[in-house]
């Protein structure tokens, strides 16, 4: 398949390589003046010692492009400015129709990808933290999937460690049906905070539960019974927000801190023979190069506690040895909050120096910022509790039914229901997506619900808006053959837009910065509006009533597949 970048690049790229006699990079991208832009000559110039603009007309001259462009002329300082022939768009357009991929062919070496997202607590509420590890996860799973990679996904919940003990000494307390019901409900917080006073007030709670921490380890078989209901009840409850949000996680993807505890030891010693280890006041500790404190000292990766127990960082290495050594991942990634940075910087290093990360493999934090409430604070109920992720979902989707009740009355019951489903999940989803996943944002339903605006639904309503011209006039979809004829300035512009979904998805395999697939999307149905105002369509003449007819259907399938690699569903009608 063509992608019109990768086009462009290779002819230009070739003529600048012959005027250079070494290897360019053209430095092709999309620009407000021209339909693309390269920028080569003016970092070429300088190392040249040549004018920008001499070498950017010797490459003019020298490029094949009349089967392109309409024009190619130099601009500025040494811009090539490259206009597309409305020939070269009908063509690229017309092999597109055909593919029901869009042009985007699968990877042609798939590798193993291991996602590691969502990593709720056990009988702990989940956060928004989870919520946005738990959206951009699954748009990753989704993207690689789609290009074909072999993606393994992997629900690290914390289901481990001292407070387990103190958890089922309540559990014990309270008794196991009431236990059960109180996790079942979803007020988890109260369970926790329950144990929780107990342990800070009462010494023999405390005591006991230390004891109960080694009777878990031990593998004693009451303790392992009643942990497995904190932790099964638990599971029930992440499920039904997964199901909610409708997010590819499954039962068979957890695989929590619990499932590493047999290979804590064997790490430890692994790390321990290769010299890696130091005790420092009384803990076993690692030093990855590189890491210092504020005072400038080695910064320490705990590795076992100085009560011989293992803690997060060592889970956290035995993660990355079985993701490499027995899944035989070469891409891992782990989409946590950026707090956590450090500690997977950390987790890599003592990886690399333990020879298990080594290239091709690669180690990723897929870090992202936090949600923020209309405060601007970390998003809390009043009480200063963390929000139930259950309820802010049910918000919105109810929230979503009353606009779409007065948008489209006409609906029945059943499809209002389904619709609010997706435009109330979707527009949660794509708030989180169309930020850049390194920065906060504001929670704000009604921003995220708007119809106008960088919104889902805005997005899906071009779609279904799409869908109801086909309705209208008794057509079927996909149109999989046509003869397009590119004429007036907006169906320039949206050809222009539809050929670059290729480019645009694979630009974001490596970065995974869904905001800039939400902002092509975005980009593509204000164009696809601009047209849909200005050039008739069922109304037009032939040829020009077909062209137009798949103009419309590669919009619909464009916008269908990139919402849907977000996570997000587009109705056909809303
Ligand atoms: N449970 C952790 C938390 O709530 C997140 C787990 C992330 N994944 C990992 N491999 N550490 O912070």
């Amino acid at each position: 398949m063509t992608s019109l970048e990768r086009l462009l690049d290779e002819r230009l790229g070739a003529a600048f390589t012959a005027v250079a006699g070494e290897q360019v990079d053209p430095a092709i991208r999309r620009s407000q003046r021209a339909d693309y832009q390269a920028d080569a000559a003016l970092s070429l110039a300088r190392r040249l010692r040549r004018n920008p603009r001499d070498i950017a007309a010797e490459v003019v001259g020298a490029a094949e492009l009349d089967d392109l462009c309409e024009t190619v002329e130099v601009a500025g300082p040494g811009f090539i400015n490259l206009h597309l022939a409305a020939s070269a768009l009908e063509r690229l357009l017309g092999e597109v129709l055909g593919d029901e991929r869009l042009g985007v062919a699968p990877v042609p070496e798939p590798e193993v990808v291991v996602v590691d997202y969502s990593g709720p607590n056990a009988a702990k509420e989940m956060h928004v933290g989870h919520l946005r590890s738990t959206i951009i996860g699954d748009a990753a799973v989704r993207l690689l999937s789609w290009l074909g990679h072999q993606v393994v996904r992997q629900n690290h919940i914390g289901d481990w460690g001292t407070p387990f003990g103190m958890l089922v000494e309540h559990l014990l307390d309270i008794g196991e049906s009431e236990a059960a019901h109180e996790l079942s409900v979803g007020d988890l917080n109260a369970f926790y905070r329950a144990a929780r006073v107990k342990f800070d007030a009462d010494e023999t709670f405390k005591e006991r539960s230390r004891l109960r921490v080694v009777q878990l380890q031990a593998g004693d078989p009451t303790t392992r019974r009643l942990w497995h209901v904190l932790v099964g009840e638990s599971k029930k409850y992440f499920l039904t927000v997964y199901s909610q949000l409708g997010v590819l996680l499954t039962e068979a993807d957890f695989r929590g801190e619990s499932s590493y505890n047999d290979q804590l030891g064997p790490v430890v010693d692994e790390l321990t023979e290769l010299g890696l280890l130091r005790l420092s006041d009384g803990a076993l500790c690692a030093f990855p190069e590189g890491f210092k404190n504020r005072d400038g000292e080695p910064l320490p990766l705990i590795v076992r506690k100085r009560d011989g127990g293992y803690g997060y960082a060592t889970t956290d290495l035995a993660t990355i040895r079985h993701r490499i050594r027995d899944l035989h991942a070469t891409r891992l990634l782990y989409v946590v909050g950026l707090p956590q940075y450090q500690h997977f910087e950390m987790i890599y290093e003592v990886a690399r120096e333990a020879g298990w990360l080594r290239a091709p493999v690669r180690a990723e934090h897929i870090g992202h910022g936090s949600i923020l409430g209309a405060d601007g604070k970390m998003l809390r109920t009043r009480a200063g509790d963390s929000v139930k992720l259950v309820a802010l979902l049910e918000q919105a989707v109810s929230r979503a039914a009353d606009v779409i009740a007065v948008k489209n009355p006409g609906l029945d019951a059943q499809t209002r229901a389904q619709v609010a489903q997706a435009i109330g999940i979707g527009a949660v989803k794509y708030a989180d997506l169309s930020t850049d996943r390194s920065k906060d944002y504001v929670f704000d339903l009604d921003r995220m619900l708007a119809f106008d605006g960088n919104t889902a639904p805005y997005l899906q309503y071009a779609h279904a808006r799409i869908c109801s011209v086909f309705r209208r006039a008794g057509l079927t979809y996909p149109v999989t053959a046509a003869d397009i004829r590119i004429g007036e300035p907006e169906e320039r512009h949206l050809a222009v837009q539809l050929l670059s979904f290729g480019d645009v998805v694979e630009g974001i395999v490596d970065s995974l910065e869904f905001h800039r697939l939400a902002g092509y999307l975005f980009s593509l149905a204000a164009a696809f509006t601009n047209f849909y105002e200005k050039c008739p369509i069922l109304r037009a003449e032939e040829p020009v009533r077909t062209s137009r007819i798949a103009l419309c259907d590669l919009t619909r399938r464009a916008l269908a597949t990139g919402l849907g690699l977000l996570g997000i569903i587009a109705p056909e009608r809303m």
